[in-house]
């Protein structure tokens, strides 16, 4: 495909790429293509499945272990990428989330709320907890891009998708408090990208995603956007391109979110 130099001399960090279904890992190959550098970071126990450091050969990106979850493996995780990198940052993609009752399979009506409470830290309070780290460490350069990965089960009911609902709705909330706030001080903006279905690790983790995916694709004009999609998307949030858009929840999703019914849903009906 095409490329247009869209993040030359821009440096970032790239989070949550585990494998090459991962929507990260797809952004990360992108954003080399159109000339970003970046770091690559992952829980340290996902860095052990060893897959990313291929990835983070062919991008020329160094790996450096975090648990979105811990302020200090941040803390650590963003001196290092300055020193890496060799200067502030003009991007972050948080593309991080998992719900242990989704994963166990426990039903809404039965959740572990330990469990919960991992769910919101890891899914969407752990973005507070990147933004305020890189604030307080005076991290971001003016005009940079921040964004997280959202599903629109933040705004409409889907059964399945358990906790994850109430995480990604924060997560938005989040985006927007943080956007605010980040924008004064720096000129830096803040969005959520919502994204269609994807089969990663953390799309299959949900119940009957096989149908829900189908579904979603036959409601979408468009189709489904795949990971590939996204990460273009990504690339465009991170570029000069979009720099007066900010404190948003972007659908990227084929249509989906602005759809009533299509055709093909009637005919299966
Ligand atoms: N796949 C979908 O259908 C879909 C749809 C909309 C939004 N999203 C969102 O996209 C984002 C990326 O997910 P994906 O679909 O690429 O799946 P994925 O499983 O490839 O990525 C999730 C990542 O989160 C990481 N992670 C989990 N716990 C962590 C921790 N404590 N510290 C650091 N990293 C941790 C995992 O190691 C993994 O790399 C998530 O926020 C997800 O909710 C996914």
């Amino acid at each position: 495909m095409k490329t247009y130099d869209l993040l030359r001399g821009k440096r970032g960090i790239v989070f949550g790429a585990l494998d090459q279904h991962s929507i990260a890992w797809q952004a990360a190959k992108k954003i080399k293509e159109e000339g970003g550098s970046f770091t690559l970071t992952n829980a340290p126990m996902a860095l052990r499945m060893g897959e990313i450091h291929r990835l983070a050969e062919s991008c020329q990106a160094s790996v450096i272990p975090a648990d979105v979850t811990v302020v200090n493996d941040l803390e650590k995780l963003f001196e290092e990428s300055m020193t890496i990198l060799g200067g502030k940052l003009d991007f972050i993609l948080h593309s991080v989330g998992m719900s242990p009752n989704v994963r166990k399979n426990r039903s809404y009506g039965d959740l572990n709320y330990d469990w919960f409470l991992k769910t919101l830290d890891i899914s969407a309070l752990s973005f507070h907890k990147v933004m305020q780290t890189a604030e307080k460490l005076n991290a971001m350069n003016e005009w940079g891009s921040i964004l997280a990965l959202s599903y629109i089960s933040a705004q409409r009911t889907f059964p399945d998708y358990s906790d994850m609902t109430q995480a990604k709705a924060m997560l938005e909330s989040i985006a927007r408090s943080y956007g605010h706030r980040l924008g004064k001080q720096k000129n830096v903006r803040v969005n959520t990208i919502s994204q269609s279905p994807t089969y990663t690790k953390a799309g299959n983790g949900v119940p009957g995603f096989d149908k829900f995916y189908d579904y979603a694709h036959k409601m979408s004009p468009l189709g489904n956007a795949s990971a590939t999609d996204c990460a273009d998307y990504i690339v465009l949030m991170f570029s000069d391109l979009s720099r007066m858009v900010t404190m948003q929840n972007l659908m990227h999703d084929g249509g989906f979110s602005s759809s009533g019914i299509t055709e093909e849903i009637i005919e299966l009906l």
